[in-house]
C-alpha cells in the first residue's frame, strides 16, 4: 500500500488499520475452523471421499464431500434444542453460513440420525429413519440392481449411477429440486411425462417442509415462469424468454455475471443457467416470502449479496399474510391482522411463516334472525387495493340490502357494494392489500365483527383522535388564515392565484404562453418540457406529464405539497393545470439549462465549467436534496437524480429539478425503474433488490453524479488510452492507490483545481455509493463535509460497483480486490476535531 499522499488524521489511519486487523481475524479463525472441520470430517467420515457404493451406508455425524470441497452431503439439524428435527441435505462446503441447496426427506423428518441410514438397497438410494422405516427413497424400478454408486459432484448435484459407466446416470439431485436451483441444473418441463420440475419454498426459515409457494416453468410449453401459490393458483410470472431476458425481468439487463439458457426440443424444454465466473457461488431459490431471490456469496465479506427479487413487492406474493391478515408494504412489518382479528399463531409469524393468517378476538354471534344479528354484529369499513377473489357475488338494490345478505348468512364474513353488484364472503378473506389513502384503485370492504369489538375500539380511537384533532384545528386554523392572505396578495397580482402560492392555469392559456407547445426544451422520465413566456414578461417551463396514475383530488394534494417547497437550489414550482388526464406543471425558467449540456456535449453557448463552479454546483445540491430529505414537512426522495436533472440559473447556481414526481407517479416500481432504465448509471443496487427504498437512492445517485461532475464525462462511457473503463471503479483504485488526485481531473480543466477539494469530492462521491444504505453519508452530512465543518475518511471500494458494471473478466477483480467490508465502521464520516466555524462556507445565492 502506498500511503504517502495521505495526510492522515488519527481517526483515517484508525479506519484502515481496522480494515486489516478484521482481515486477520477473519482469515486466521477460518484457517482454524477449516482445520476443525476437516479433522473432524476424518474421524467420523467412514465412506470414501464422494461416493456411497456397495454396502456402505451413512448415518450420524457422517458425511460425504465432493471432490474440491465445494459440496457436502450429510445430516442436516434443525429446530430447537428440546424439539429438533434432522434432514438428510446438502450444503456447501466452503461457506460458513450454514446454507443447505437440497433436502431430501423434507417432509418426513428424522428425530434421531444416529441410527437413521442412507444406504443402496437393490439400485436405489434409500433412507431409514431411527424405526427402521423407509421415509425417503429414489424409487426407480432399477435394472442394474448392486452395481450402482452415489456421487457427490462439485456442482452440488448428488448422483446415483452405474459403477462401470460414469454417464450412465440414474438419479440425480438436479432432477429433483427442492428451493434451490443451482448453476448447471435444468428448470424445466418433461415433455414426455407433462411433468415440471418445482421449486417450493420452505415452510419456515427453521423447516424445510414444503411451503406454500413454487416455481414452475409454464406447463403449457411456452418459455416462462409461474409463481405458484399452495400449488395452484399462479401470482407472478416471468414473461416469456426473448433470448436475453424474460420480458417482465428488465433487472436481467444489468446482470453480467449468470449466462442463462433455454433449450426446447421434442423431449424437453428448460431453462439453466452458469456463472461466467465460476468461482462465484451462486444460488436462485423460492424464499419463504414468496419471492425469487437471486444471491451470490460474497468470499471477503462472508455473506449472502441479494441481486434481486421477484416479485419486486412483497404484497405482490399472493396471500402472504393468510385468512384476515392484511398485507402493507410501507410499514415496518409486511403483515398485520385485520381489526377485531389476532395472530393465530404467534410461533410461525416468529418465524416469517405468516400463512396461518389471522382469527377473530371475538367470535361471532349469530342466530337466523336479521334482527338480532344486527344488534349483535357490525361492520367495519377496510380499503384494499384487491378484493379476495373467493366471493358469492349477487345483484342487490341498495349497501343496505347487501349488507343483510350478509348478516343473514352465518358464514358471511364480509360484503362489499358497488353499483347493484353485491359481493360477500364466507370463506376466510385472503389476500387484503392495505390501500395508501386515497388511492384510487381501493375497495371498500366491509367487515362483519362482534359489535362489542367496534364499540371497544372506537373509544380507544376517540381519545387519541380528540387529542389530534384539537392541535391539528389549531394548525389548520393558522394555515387558512395565512392561505387567506396569500389569495388576497395573489388575486391582485394575478388572477389565477387559487391554490396556495400556486397559480391554476387552464390549457387553453398555457397553449398560448407556450406558442402551442412549440418550443421543446427537453424530455425526461416523467414528461416533456416546453419554453413560454407569461404576460409580464417572466419565463416559464413547462412540464406536460406523462402517466398520471392519480385521481384529480391527490394530485392537487401533491402538486400543493410540491407548491410549498422553496429553497434556493430548488426548481420553484410557480403552477399547474389539470384537466382530466391533461397534467401540467409550469416552473421557473433556468437560462443556463441542465448540467449535462455543459458537463459533457460542449454545445454551443455552453462553457466549461471550472472547478470552483463545480465544487459550488456540487454543494448546491447537497443543500437542495438535504433540504428536501430532512426539512421538509413530509421527507422527499427525489428517486432521479442525474445531471439532466440539475438546472443552472443565471449564475450558474444549480437548482435540483422535478423533485416530488416519482410520488406522483406513484408507487409502480417497476415502471419507475423502467422509466429509469436509460439512466441505470445512477440507480441505487436497493433499486432492483426490492428492498425499500429510502433517501439514501438519491444520495447514491448525488455520488455517482460528482464522479461525472470530477471527470467532465459520463461514467459509463469513460474511455481512456482506447480502454473503456467505468470511472468510478478507477478514481476509487487511484484514491485507494493515494496516486496524484489531479489525475483523475478532467482534462478539460489543465489541471486548474484545488487538489484537496477533488480529494474532498472524490471521497464524499466514494462514500455515497457504498452498496449498504447505512454506510451511505446523509445529504446533511455531504453539505456539512464539504463546508469543511465535517472531516471525511477514506472510503472503502463499493463491491457491488464492479458486479453491475464491469465486464465479465472484470469480475476477478470484484471477488478479489474488494476491499474488507465486513468490519465497516458504522459511522462513516467523524465529527473533525477542528470543525471550522460554520460561517465560513457562504452561500453563493
Ligand atoms: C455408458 O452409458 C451411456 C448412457 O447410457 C451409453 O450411451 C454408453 O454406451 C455407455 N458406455 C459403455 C461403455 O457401456
Ligand atoms: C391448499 O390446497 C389444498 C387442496 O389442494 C387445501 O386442502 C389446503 O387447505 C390449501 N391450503 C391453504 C393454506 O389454503
Ligand atoms: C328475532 O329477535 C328479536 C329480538 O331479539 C325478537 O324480538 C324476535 O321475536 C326474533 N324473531 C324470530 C323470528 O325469532
Amino acid at each position: 500500500m502506498k500511503n504517502k499522499h495521505w495526510d492522515w488524521k488519527i481517526n483515517t489511519s484508525f479506519f484502515f488499520c481496522s480494515d486489516w486487523a478484521a482481515m486477520d481475524v477473519w482469515k486466521n479463525p477460518l484457517l482454524v475452523l477449516c482445520f476443525i472441520l476437516c479433522f473432524s470430517l476424518q474421524t467420523h467420515l467412514s465412506l470414501g471421499g464422494d461416493t456411497i457404493s456397495g454396502n456402505q451406508s451413512l448415518s450420524g455425524k457422517q458425511t460425504i464431500v465432493s471432490a474440491g470441497g465445494n459440496f457436502v452431503l450429510g445430516f442436516i439439524k434443525r429446530g430447537n434444542s428440546s424439539s429438533s428435527n434432522h434432514y438428510l441435505g446438502i450444503w456447501y462446503g466452503k461457506v460458513f453460513v450454514q446454507t443447505e441447496v437440497w433436502v431430501a426427506n423434507r417432509n418426513n423428518p428424522i428425530s434421531d440420525p444416529s441410527s437413521a441410514e442412507l444406504k443402496l438397497l437393490d439400485g436405489n438410494l434409500v433412507l431409514f429413519n431411527e424405526s427402521r422405516v423407509i421415509i425417503w427413497s429414489t424409487n426407480l424400478n432399477s435394472t442394474i440392481s448392486n452395481s450402482a454408486i452415489a456421487v457427490m459432484n462439485d456442482t452440488g448435484n448428488f448422483v446415483l449411477r452405474a459403477a462401470s459407466n460414469e454417464s450412465k446416470i440414474l438419479w440425480q439431485s438436479f432432477d429433483h429440486p427442492t428451493h434451490t436451483w443451482l448453476p448447471g441444473a435444468k428448470l424445466g418441463l418433461d415433455k414426455k411425462t407433462n411433468v415440471t420440475q418445482l421449486l417450493t419454498s420452505w415452510k419456515n426459515s427453521d423447516n424445510p417442509a414444503e411451503g406454500l409457494f413454487s416455481l414452475e416453468v409454464d406447463p403449457n410449453g411456452t418459455s416462462q415462469y409461474f409463481l405458484l401459490w399452495n400449488r395452484t393458483r399462479q401470482y407472478w410470472n416471468s414473461g416469456t424468454w426473448n433470448g436475453q431476458i424474460f420480458s417482465l425481468v428488465p433487472e436481467m439487463r444489468l446482470n453480467y455475471l449468470y449466462n442463462f439458457s433455454y433449450v426446447s426440443n421434442d423431449e424437453e424444454s428448460y431453462f439453466t443457467y452458469s456463472m461466467y465466473d465460476p468461482r462465484i457461488l451462486s444460488r436462485v431459490i423460492v424464499d419463504i416470502s414468496g419471492q425469487i431471490k437471486v444471491l451470490t456469496w460474497l468470499t471477503n465479506n462472508q455473506e449472502w449479496f441479494l441481486f434481486f427479487s421477484l416479485p419486486r413487492e412483497q404484497c405482490e406474493v399472493y396471500a402472504y399474510c393468510g385468512a384476515f391478515g392484511v398485507c402493507s408494504e410501507n410499514s415496518l412489518s409486511s403483515c398485520s391482522c385485520l381489526n377485531g382479528f389476532v395472530v393465530k399463531s404467534p410461533n410461525d409469524w416468529g418465524m416469517k411463516d405468516y400463512s396461518s393468517g389471522c382469527k377473530r378476538r371475538t367470535l361471532l354471534r349469530c342466530e337466523n334472525n336479521a334482527s338480532s344479528n344486527e344488534a349483535e354484529n357490525k361492520f367495519w369499513e377496510f380499503s384494499s387495493t384487491a378484493l379476495p377473489d373467493n366471493s358469492h357475488e349477487m345483484y342487490s338494490e341498495s349497501d343496505a340490502a347487501c349488507k343483510l345478505a350478509c348478516l343473514n348468512n352465518c358464514s358471511c364474513n364480509a360484503y362489499a357494494y358497488s353499483g347493484g353488484n353485491c359481493a360477500i364472503w364466507t370463506e376466510a378473506l385472503l389476500n387484503l392489500q392495505q390501500a395508501d389513502d386515497g388511492e384510487s384503485s381501493a375497495h371498500t370492504i366491509h367487515i362483519r365483527l362482534a359489535a362489542s369489538e367496534l364499540l371497544s375500539k372506537s373509544n380507544g380511537k376517540k381519545i387519541v383522535i380528540a387529542g389530534v384533532v384539537s392541535s391539528v384545528g389549531i394548525i389548520l386554523l393558522l394555515g387558512l388564515v395565512f392561505l387567506e392572505i396569500w389569495r388576497k396578495r395573489g388575486s391582485v397580482v394575478n388572477p389565477e392565484v387559487v391554490e396556495g402560492s400556486l397559480m391554476a392555469f387552464t390549457h387553453k392559456r398555457l397553449q398560448i404562453v407556450t406558442k402551442n407547445f412549440s418550443e421543446k426544451m427537453g424530455g425526461g422520465g416523467f414528461g416533456s418540457v416546453f419554453k413560454g413566456t407569461l404576460p409580464d414578461s417572466s419565463v416559464i417551463a413547462v412540464k406536460k406529464l406523462e402517466s398520471i396514475s392519480q385521481g384529480e383530488k391527490q394530485f392537487r394534494t401533491e402538486v400543493r405539497t410540491i407548491g410549498t417547497i422553496q429553497h434556493v437550489n430548488l426548481v420553484r414550482l410557480r403552477g399547474f393545470c389539470s384537466e382530466g388526464t391533461k397534467k401540467l406543471l409550469v416552473y421557473d425558467y433556468m437560462p443556463n439549462g441542465s448540467l449535462d449540456t455543459h458537463l459533457f456535449h460542449g454545445k454551443e453557448g455552453s462553457k466549461i465549467l471550472d472547478w470552483k463552479t463545480r465544487f459550488q454546483i456540487a454543494l448546491g445540491i447537497a443543500r437542495g436534496l438535504a433540504y428536501l430529505h430532512e426539512k421538509c414537512r413530509d421527507c422527499i426522495i427525489h428517486c432521479d437524480i442525474k445531471p439532466e436533472n440539475i438546472l443552472l440559473d443565471a449564475n450558474f447556481c444549480p437548482k435540483v429539478a422535478d423533485f416530488g414526481l416519482a410520488k406522483l407517479v406513484g408507487r409502480d416500481f417497476s415502471r419507475v425503474l423502467t422509466t429509469m432504465r436509460g439512466t441505470r448509471g445512477y440507480l441505487a443496487p436497493e433499486w432492483i433488490s426490492g428492498v425499500a427504498i429510502t433517501t439514501k437512492v438519491d444520495v447514491y445517485s448525488y455520488g455517482m453524479m460528482l464522479f461525472e461532475l470530477i471527470s467532465g464525462k459520463r461514467n459509463t462511457e469513460q474511455s481512456e488510452d482506447g480502454k473503456v473503463r467505468f470511472f468510478p471503479t478507477w478514481a476509487a483504485s487511484k484514491l485507494d492507490a493515494g496516486e496524484d488526485i489531479l489525475t483523475i481531473l478532467d482534462s478539460k480543466l489543465e489541471g486548474n483545481a484545488d487538489a484537496e477539494e477533488v480529494r474532498k469530492i472524490c471521497r464524499v462521491a466514494c462514500w455515497c455509493i457504498q452498496d449498504g444504505e447505512i454506510h451511505r453519508p446523509t445529504m446533511s452530512q455531504v453539505v456539512q463535509i464539504l463546508e469543511g465543518l465535517l472531516e471525511v475518511n477514506k472510503p472503502p471500494t463499493p463491491r457491488t460497483l464492479q458486479v453491475y458494471f464491469d465486464t465479465p473478466e472484470d469480475i476477478v477483480f470484484f471477488t478479489e480486490l474488494s476491499t474488507s467490508q465486513s468490519s465497516q465502521v458504522q459511522s462513516n464520516v467523524s465529527t473533525s476535531s477542528q470543525a471550522k466555524s460554520t460561517t465560513s462556507a457562504g452561500d453563493k445565492s
